[in-house]
């Protein structure tokens, strides 16, 4: 709701259809009962939220110009196949054991398609360390969380791969670089 009506009013105005009468309601998945409400509501004319028309066109907040800084990009397959093993929950739970250990604003965390260790799943691939994870549950996450981020460490045992310009050229992992 912060940054989709500008985006719909952008649209809107570069090609899209100025006629439709756009009104965004509230989200359905925090109130089943929401979207009758809204819909009965728009039906009769008594709207309470704006229509897109008087919102001002813009794709999205000034700030989204620069990549944030961080130190460690996590891939978190969110895939079809990871999805049956409980991606869409781990993405979520990993980013509460972020917060927890205070690596949270260390880290950009990327949810992405198959990346193909499916049978592995849920898989989590660590950079620039090249690393790729299996964290089956909580306790692995929250172990990979504290040992590899927070702690610098290592957890071979919920490693399954190192990427070959790793493997290669092993100074390029912050792991194995002196500091
Ligand atoms: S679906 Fe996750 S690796 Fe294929």
């Amino acid at each position: 709701m912060t940054w989709l009506p500008g985006v719909l009013a952008d649209w809107r105005t570069r090609g899209g259809n100025s006629e439709i009468d756009l009104v965004l309601g509230p989200d359905p998945a925090t109130d089943p009962e929401a979207l009758t409400a809204f819909a009965a509501s728009a039906l009769a004319a008594d709207r309470t939220a704006p229509p897109i028309a008087e919102v001002k066109p813009q794709l999205g907040k000034p700030g989204w110009s620069d990549p944030p800084d961080f130190e460690f990009h996590l891939l978190v397959c969110t895939g079809p196949r990871c999805a049956i093993h409980g991606a869409a929950s781990f993405t979520h739970m990993l980013k509460e054991e972020l917060k927890a250990a205070a690596v949270f604003d260390r880290c950009l965390t990327t949810r992405t398609g198959c990346i193909y260790p499916c049978n592995r799943g849920p898989v989590l691939a660590l950079y620039p360390h090249g690393h790729w994870y299996r964290l089956p549950n909580r306790a692995a996450a929250r172990r990979f969380v504290q040992t590899v981020l927070a702690g610098g460490g290592t957890a071979d045992d919920l490693r399954f791969h190192t990427a070959r310009a790793v493997r290669r050229d092993p100074s390029t992992n912050p792991e194995m670089t002196p500091q």
